[in-house]
């Protein structure tokens, strides 16, 4: 059986408002990191807070952005780039969260690109993935993340999976309080494994860690983490209090 260590991770968005509520919440989130804690526990914060945040965190915490601009150099007005993330040494980048592919309007072949720019620059990628209500509904929850997934990974290699992580995040689960029960999370998970399985074949599929993401809370946490195919948690909402992420940070 594969030893996935568990990744816990937490989402700031738009969150907060300034530098000194970021370093207060950071303080609180990394006080709840011990040698105790199960998991690794990453931090994907606003650009002006990463260095901040790095600072604070030191070896409990890795601090990835929220996204990149695949574009490297040039008249890209507001971009960020892979290489200047890594200068400052951002380990992890998210791409392709529901929220930038609906109101960014990004597309699979921009989120690809990201992906691509982001392994090219020594950093890793969390992948995100997800169906909408409407399409849950219809039972497209495994098709719709096999094309993501696809379209998402085209050409990447077997060898820079080592640099990928998988969030499945269904749409009608983020920010609404309706989390995916463990039961439905480990179903969707267990197709997205069999995905990378007929990609990349048994190993990758097994060696990939996929979390979840979708109002994940203290209360909803422990069931998750108790599946065999949910490696890992994406926290939006409940990674802005300390109080909350650390209890999700130590589930049981
Ligand atoms: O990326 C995390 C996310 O989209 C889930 O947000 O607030 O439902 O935990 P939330």
């Amino acid at each position: 059986l594969y030893e996935r260590k568990p990744f816990i991770t937490g989402n700031w968005k738009l969150n907060p408002n300034t530098k000194g509520e970021a370093i207060a919440l950071a303080e609180d989130i990394a006080s709840s990191v011990t040698s105790d804690s199960p998991g690794d526990v990453a931090l994907f914060v606003p650009y002006p807070f990463i260095e901040t945040v790095q600072n604070i965190c030191g070896d409990k915490i890795t601090v990835g952005a929220e996204m990149c601009t695949p574009e490297m150099k040039g008249a890209f007005t507001g971009g960020i780039s892979p290489a200047m993330l890594a200068s400052i040494g951002c380990k992890w980048v998210l791409a392709g969260h529901s929220e930038r592919r609906t109101i960014n309007k990004e597309t699979d072949e921009y989120i690809n690109a990201q992906c691509l720019k982001v392994i090219e620059n020594d950093m890793s990628v969390m992948l995100c993935i997800g169906e909408t209500l409407g399409e849950y509904e219809q039972n497209l929850a495994g098709p719709i993340c096999e094309l993501q997934l696809k379209k998402g990974l085209a050409g990447v290699s077997k060898e820079d999976m080592s640099s990928v992580a998988i969030a499945y995040e269904p749409v009608w689960a983020i920010g609404t309080g309706k989390v995916a029960t463990p039961e439905i999370a480990q179903d969707v998970h267990e197709q997205i494994r069999a995905t990378l399985k007929n990609m990349y074949g048994e190993d990758i599929g097994d060696s990939t860690k996929i979390l979840y993401g979708g109002s994940v809370s203290p209360d909803s946490v422990d069931g998750l983490m108790a599946k065999p195919d949910i490696d890992g948690t994406l926290v939006g909402g409940a990674s802005l209090s300390g109080e909350s992420f650390g209890r999700i940070i130590n589930f049981q």
